[in-house]
């Protein structure tokens, strides 16, 4: 299946841009084109425990490992002001960034906090009286940990209605000042690194103390769509008309490059990395249903979505961010399951990928 790439919005990423010696400006991009910069919650806010919010999963995994956190990250909960006057400062039209969840709603459903609340109704108005506008994103890999203890986070399917009825609090509240909502950032590398690879919260994979890289990466694929559609349908249903706001879902996306320019298996295999990275959503968001290559290949570990639901998540988008930040070589060669002898997505897609980070990189091997 080919992958229908819509990309209505695309933020630049200067951080990675490196020492180029072209020089641009902003009359090089089309009227209108917006430049933003971006963050997450988890990444800016800092104020980890403050005023009533509660541990996100991102909390539990990096404190758990002893790793470096993001207790204090760059203190935006305390300086958001300042940073929004550094935004006007560089010319930003717009600022992406994301909610904390348990920082809203502790528990992740029931009672709202009233000074989370606050908090991001003071900080969008401080973008908006600025000129800048805000584009939000639901859920960026940072699930409230009481909802991970009581029922295993994304990999039930109750997190549907949970992620719902938190995009409902969201839209109510924000939605004045909103336009943009992203409901998931980077579908596949939140789901491939916490239940694959178990490198990022939550931390499961087949070979880590829970969770099962054969199934879990599947199953969570599955529920975020689901949960994106039904919180994308409460939009249309109820705010929409209103607000005049779209809601839409975010990948991440490398440029796939050939490692033998001869080899026609490589190319081929470029076709299944592709399925497996892009179209396992944008399969679902554009026509309702998985690519034939990942079904055949997954089997009867891949869900299968209901007629209604397929009818949910098709169309469900109204558009795809993008984040790209460097290609990947793709090269046709059975793959071993990474850490145990259960197949897992990489096994499943049958493809190497080596990474490029850096021109540097880039001129190694082409
Ligand atoms: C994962 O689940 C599959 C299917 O239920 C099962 O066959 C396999 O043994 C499980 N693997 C692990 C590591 O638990
Ligand atoms: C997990 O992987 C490590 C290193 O690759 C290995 O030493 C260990 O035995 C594995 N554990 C399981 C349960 O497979
Ligand atoms: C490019 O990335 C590689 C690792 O992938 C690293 O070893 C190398 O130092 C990087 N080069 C530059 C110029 O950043």
């Amino acid at each position: 299946m080919r992958v229908l790439l819509s990309v209505i919005y695309i933020f630049l990423l200067l951080a990675l841009s490196g020492r180029c010696s072209d020089v641009y400006s902003r009359s090089d991009f089309p009227e209108g084109f917006t430049f933003g910069s971006a963050t997450s919650a988890y990444q800016w806010e800092g104020a980890v425990d403050e005023d009533g919010k509660k541990p996100s999963v991102w909390d539990t995994f990096l404190h758990s490992r002893n790793l470096e956190n993001g207790d204090i990250a760059c203190d935006g909960y305390h300086n958001y002001k300042e940073d929004v006057k550094l935004m006007v400062e560089t010319g930003l039209d717009a600022f992406r960034f994301s909610i904390s969840w348990s920082r809203l709603i502790p528990n992740g459903r029931g009672p709202v906090n009233p000074k989370g609340l606050q908090f991001y109704k003071n900080f969008i108005q401080q973008l908006v009286s600025h000129g800048i506008e805000p584009h939000v994103t639901l859920h960026h890999y940072d699930l409230p940990q009481f909802l991970e203890d009581d029922y295993g986070g994304w990999i039930n399917r109750r997190i549907i209605k949970d992620f719902t009825a938190y995009a409902d609090v969201c839209f109510r509240e924000f939605g004045n000042h909103v336009k943009f909502w992203t409901t998931i950032n980077e579908a596949n590398v939140f789901t491939i690194g916490g239940y694959n690879d178990g490198t990022s919260p939550p931390g499961r994979c087949s070979n880590c103390s829970s969770g099962n890289s054969s199934t879990e990466t599947y199953i969570v694929g599955n529920n975020l769509l689901l949960a994106h559609a039904s919180a994308s349908r409460l939009y249309k249903q109820k705010y929409k008309e209103k607000q005049g706001g779209s809601v839409g879902f975010s990948l991440y996306a490398f440029e796939f490059v050939p490692y033998t320019s001869s080899s026609k298996d490589d190319e081929i295999a470029i076709q299944r990395a592709k399925d497996f990275f892009y179209g396992w959503t944008l399969g679902p968001l554009t026509f309702g249903d998985y690519p034939d290559e990942m079904k055949g290949a997954v089997g009867s570990r891949l869900p299968i979505f209901s007629e209604e639901e397929s009818e949910l998540v098709k169309g469900s988008s109204d558009f795809i961010g993008i984040m790209h930040y460097f290609p990947a070589f793709v090269e046709d060669i059975k793959v071993e399951p990474s850490l145990s002898r259960n197949p897992d997505f990489y096994s499943d897609m049958g493809v190497s990928l080596t990474y490029l980070r850096n021109r540097s990189d880039f001129g190694v091997r082409v």
